[in-house]
C-alpha cells in the first residue's frame, strides 16, 4: 500500500534548501518557509525533534505515513523527508495563506459563498482520507491551510490513524484523548472506546461553527462542557447569531447532521458532502 518511503540524510538539505523564515512555533516541531535552491520554488518545512529512535515515535511516524501515502489536491503533498541526529525534516508544499483560523481573523466574517467553497473543499479532503481507511483527529483551523488561490490543504497528520483493517472491513476502536479539546466529539470526552471517523465529523460541524460565527460553543475542558454538549446548546450558541437569515438555513442543516450525540447516527462524509453539493 502507498509508496515506499525515502528517508534521506538531513546534511544534503544544505545544499539543497535555504530557510527563509520562521512560520510558527508548532507543538511538536517548528515550521519554516523554505527555498529549493535547484527548483527555486518555496516550500515549508516542519521541524521535529525526537528522543530515541524516530521508528518509535508513533506521532512522527503517523504524520510521515499519512503525508506518504494520501495523495488528494485537498491534502498538503509531502516534497522530502530528511532525517539527522535526532531531527525530522518534513518538506511540503508551501500554502501562501497559511492557516484557516489567520485567514479568519484577518478577513471574517468571511461571506457565505467563500465559506460554501472552502467547505467543501475540507470535505473532500475529509473524504478522501475516510474512504482511505484514514481519520485524523484534528481537524481544526489551524490544521487547514489555504493556497494564495484558496485551495484547502489539510495538514498536521500528527495524531491521525488507520482506522480500519486493511479490506476496510472492520472499524478499529481508539481510546486515546487527544486533540484540541474544543473540537472533540462527546464520546471522546468521555475517554471510552469510540470511531475516529464520527469524532472527525463531529470535529468538522465545530469547524463550521468557528468559520461562520469565529467561535466554538464548547470552550477548554471545563468539567461542564460534557454536559452542554449533551443537552446540545449548540443550537443555544447559533440561534445568537441567527439574525443572518441567509448563514442560518444550511449551516444549521449541517449542524444537525454533525453534532449528533451518539456516533452511529452522526452523518457519514458521504453523505455530508452530498449534501452541501445538491444544496449549494
Ligand atoms: N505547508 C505549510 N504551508 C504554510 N504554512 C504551514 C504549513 N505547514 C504548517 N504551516 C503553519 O504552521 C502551523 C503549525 O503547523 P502544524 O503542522 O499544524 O503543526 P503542529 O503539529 O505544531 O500543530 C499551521 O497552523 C500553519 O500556520
Ligand atoms: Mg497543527
Amino acid at each position: 500500500m502507498g509508496d515506499a518511503l525515502e528517508i534521506k540524510d538531513s546534511s544534503l538539505q544544505d545544499e539543497q534548501y535555504k530557510i527563509m523564515t520562521m512560520i510558527d512555533y508548532g507543538s511538536f516541531g517548528d515550521i519554516y518557509k523554505i527555498f529549493s535552491l535547484s527548483e527555486k520554488k518555496i516550500y515549508a518545512m516542519k521541524q521535529i525533534v525526537f528522543r530515541g529512535i524516530v521508528t518509535d515515535d508513533p506521532y512522527i511516524m503517523s504524520e510521515i505515513w499519512c503525508l506518504n501515502n494520501v495523495r488528494h489536491k485537498n491534502i498538503i503533498q509531502l516534497r522530502d523527508i530528511m532525517l539527522r541526529d535526532n531531527r525530522v525534516d518534513i518538506i511540503m508544499e508551501y500554502a501562501e495563506k497559511e492557516n484557516l483560523e489567520k485567514v479568519c481573523l484577518d478577513e471574517g466574517p468571511l461571506s457565505m459563498t467563500f465559506i460554501l467553497d472552502i467547505y467543501s473543499q475540507i470535505l473532500e479532503g475529509v473524504n478522501y482520507i475516510h474512504s482511505y481507511g484514514v481519520a485524523h483527529r484534528d481537524l481544526t483551523p489551524g490544521n487547514i491551510l489555504l493556497t494564495r488561490n484558496n485551495v484547502v490543504k489539510i495538514a498536521d497528520f500528527g495524531l491521525a490513524v488507520r482506522c480500519c483493517s486493511e479490506d476496510g472491513c472492520v472499524d478499529i476502536l481508539c481510546t486515546d484523548f487527544l486533540g484540541n479539546t474544543s473540537y472533540l466529539a462527546p464520546e471522546v470526552l468521555t475517554r471510552t472506546h469510540f470511531l475516529a471517523r464520527p469524532a472527525d465529523i463531529w470535529s468538522l460541524g465545530i469547524l463550521l461553527c468557528y468559520i461562520v460565527y469565529l467561535d466554538v460553543p464548547y470552550k477548554g475542558l471545563e468539567p461542564k462542557v460534557l454536559q452542554d454538549q449533551m443537552e446540545q446548546t449548540w443550537r443555544e450558541f447559533v440561534k445568537r447569531f441567527t439574525d443572518n437569515v441567509e448563514k442560518s438555513n444550511l449551516v444549521g442543516q449541517v449542524l444537525e447532521k454533525c453534532l449528533v450525540i451518539n456516533p452511529i447516527l452522526r452523518v457519514t462524509i458521504g453523505e455530508l458532502l452530498k449534501h452541501l453539493t445538491m444544496n449549494t
